[in-house]
């Protein structure tokens, strides 16, 4: 059974720290593991910033176009798990908080395997903004822009088939929080 557990929050909300700790958890488990993250073609950002194109139409496509590629690959390799570093829901959180309707998101997205687990890190933007190092938009566009994606992550929990951890603490507190909901959803699936 190819399990994807999708591993989303806004940006500084540890993300990347928790899917390589939940990774190496489960490869030290025996398991086979794919770790892998979204934005997938490293030129799609790059793109993005020459470009500064704006329009969250254009950018819920060329999103979802770098997942159609990303998911050929990746899905090509045997594993028990994927560990993804992002999926559809940033689409729907992200574009949809630049309020685009989040069911034509989910619609656009309606041709990606059901995550098997999404674990949506929470925390308030003020936490966020003081992990981030490089932040490179004005502080206050950021403040709120990523209020609305946190609003939307929590708006869409089901539909990404969530659990919501808060991410307030220290990392290696929802780290635990986290393979314990791995290990208990295993149990029961
Ligand atoms: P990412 O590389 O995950 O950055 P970070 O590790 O700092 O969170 O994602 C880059 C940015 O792209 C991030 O601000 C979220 C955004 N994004 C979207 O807006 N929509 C999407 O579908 C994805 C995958 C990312």
């Amino acid at each position: 059974m190819q399990r994807i557990i999708a591993i989303e929050g806004i940006d500084g909300s540890g993300k990347s720290t928790v899917s390589r700790a939940l990774a190496t958890y489960l490869i030290k488990k025996g398991h086979k593991v794919v770790l892998t993250h979204e934005p997938y073609n490293e030129g799609l950002i790059e793109l993005l910033e020459l470009t500064r194109w704006k329009d969250p139409v254009a950018l819920s496509l060329l999103f979802s176009a770098d997942r159609a590629l990303h998911l050929s690959e990746v899905l090509s390799k045997e594993a028990d798990f994927y560990v993804f570093d992002r999926y559809y829901c940033s689409t729907v959180a992200y574009q949809g908080a630049l309020g685009l309707d989040l069911a034509w998101l989910f619609s656009i997205s309606s041709k990606f395997p059901r995550p098997w687990l999404t674990v949506i890190l929470d925390l308030s933007v003020d936490t966020a903004l003081k992990r981030l190092k490089n932040d490179t938009l004005a502080f206050s566009r950021k403040y709120e822009s990523l209020r609305k994606v946190r609003e939307v992550y929590l708006k869409i929990k089901d539909e990404c088939n969530g659990v919501v951890v808060n991410a307030e603490r220290p990392l290696e507190d929802v780290i635990a929080d986290v393979i314990s909901l791995v290990e208990s959803r295993l149990s029961t699936s």
